[in-house]
């Protein structure tokens, strides 16, 4: 984890795997600081007009990801605002430094098992859909995506073991341990 005696940010990033919870906890977040949301998937999607899992299926992952990188360079100047990322967006250095520079990241984590659990419908996550396994598949991503989100975030709230209430209030209080300011907009 990072060294949170840098002056946190004021726009909040949530990063974590598929499943772990990014979208609808930050648009709890977002409303409680009345904050502006941004899912970074959604405005892929509206950019494209197509969903993600198609956007993978017709043009392939290394498209999305240059996608995903322009969308998040797209958000440096904003203010006031909870970001929802991909599960993959912490993979290019290139993606963490932009968030870096306005944003305090927190990771939500999740065991597997409780991945595979909320990411029911696997339909809609593409890297996901075609596996005959999907908790290993899973552990064998979470080996290679741990460290990074580790090395990438300021805080890790694992939400395996709270309701999303509790998350909320844990990102809450931690936030205010840490000296965090609201952005004034
Ligand atoms: C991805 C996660 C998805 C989406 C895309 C790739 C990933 O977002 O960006 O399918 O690489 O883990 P969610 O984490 O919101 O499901």
């Amino acid at each position: 984890m990072k060294d949170n005696r840098r002056r946190l940010p004021q726009n909040i990033a949530l990063i974590g795997f598929m499943g772990c919870g990014k979208s609808s906890t930050g648009r709890r977040l977002a409303s409680a600081f009345n904050y502006q949301y941004v899912d970074t998937d959604i405005l892929i999607e509206e950019k494209t007009g197509m969903s993600v899992t198609d956007y993978f299926s017709f043009y392939g992952e290394e498209a999305f990801r240059a996608l995903e990188h322009e969308t998040i360079i797209s958000l440096e100047g904003l203010n006031g605002v909870v970001i929802a990322t991909g599960g993959g967006t912490p993979l290019n250095p290139d993606n963490v430094s932009s968030l870096r520079k306005h944003c305090t990241i927190i990771w939500l984590s999740a065991s597997p098992e409780v991945t595979l659990r909320r990411v029911g419908d696997r339909n809609s996550r593409p890297l996901l859909r075609d596996s005959n396994d999907p908790l290993q598949t899973i552990i064998d991503m979470f080996q290679l995506r741990e460290p990074i989100y580790c090395a990438t975030a300021d805080k890790r709230i694992d939400t395996s073991i709270f309701q999303q209430i509790d998350t909320i209030r844990q990102i809450k209080r931690w936030l205010k341990d840490a000296g965090w300011h609201q952005a004034n907009h």
